[in-house]
């Protein structure tokens, strides 16, 4: 069977029709399916999956090397047992202790932008939705370059920023590292504000309100100012898809060229439990 892929919104993302992840994904689908996924702006959505943990591994893996809990006490808790490639993304509760990472991303980011190669892309798969709520917005970071002027695409093309997971401190996992100092310190990096993405040749404005804590070499009064506009800009609605989650579905996003934002709206009508896999960056952001 041949695959259709239909946009989604008028400028990211796209909906695969036609494609089992349960069955072997050879070259010549995986090809198709990840042109799909560049053409769509670094957003595909696939619904009606019947996937084990096994299956989405071993689909992710055709991405590249999958981030591991490895020995990391904080993410094991999230992961599923056996599998720790699997992150448990859930506001559910197991004998009194969390399944899953309740408030995961529930602000703007790009998973990982705190690492010196920042996560390729990420893979949610969706078991348990609630009837409504639960939605997650992604905004479209070649759109967000492209929508500028030229006057402000000279003014910021060149710079960098300092992008630090300490930055989303408001958050609950964020929290758990607080008191760690050194892992934090630890968790940044330094990444142009335009980059040219290495699939599609497109630049894209690499910030997320979440993790980009500064520009390099302007004041902190005048980082702030233009930060909180790039912010604004690059999730402005015009840029932006909200996908409403159904049981089965898998997103797969590109976190080069997009951000994403969690709504934890839906605690009081039900609950919320997905498995993601996430592909390691394997070069530095240029
Ligand atoms: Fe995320």
């Amino acid at each position: 069977m041949s695959l259709v892929i239909q946009s989604v919104s008028p400028h990211i993302g796209a909906e695969v029709i036609g494609a089992d992840l349960a069955q072997p994904v050879g070259d010549n689908l995986f090809r198709q399916l990840h042109q799909a996924w560049v053409d769509a702006d670094g957003l595909l959505v696939i619904r009606d999956q019947r996937l084990t943990p096994e299956q989405q591994i071993s689909f992710s893996r055709q991405f590249g090397e999958l981030a591991s809990a490895g020995d990391n006490p904080v993410i094991q808790k999230y992961t599923l047992p056996g599998y720790p490639e699997i992150f448990r993304v859930s506001n559910k509760k197991q004998d009194g202790e969390p399944l899953g990472r309740e408030d995961a991303g529930t602000y703007w980011h790009s998973d990982g932008t705190w690492q010196t190669f920042p996560s390729k892309a990420s893979l949610l798969y969706g078991i348990e939705i609630p009837r409504v709520g639960g939605n997650t917005m992604f905004a479209d970071l070649y759109q967000a370059w492209e929508t500028l002027t030229p006057t402000m695409q000279h003014m910021v093309e060149g710079l960098k920023a300092v992008h630090a997971m300490a930055n989303a401190g408001g958050t609950s996992f964020e929290r758990e590292f607080t008191g760690k100092g050194d892992v934090v310190a630890a968790k940044t990096a330094i990444h142009p504000l335009v980059i040219t993405h290495p699939d599609s040749g497109r630049k894209a404005l690499f910030v997320n309100r979440g993790y980009t804590a500064r520009i390099v070499g302007l004041s902190r009064p005048e980082s702030d100012a233009l930060l909180g506009f790039l912010f604004d800009h690059s999730t402005a609605p015009e840029l932006v898809y909200r996908h409403t989650w159904r049981s089965r579905d898998l997103v797969i996003w590109d976190n080069r060229c997009t951000a994403h934002y969690a709504i934890p709206d839906y605690k009081a009508i039900g609950d919320r439990y997905l498995h993601r896999t996430s592909v390691k960056g394997d070069r530095p952001m240029q």
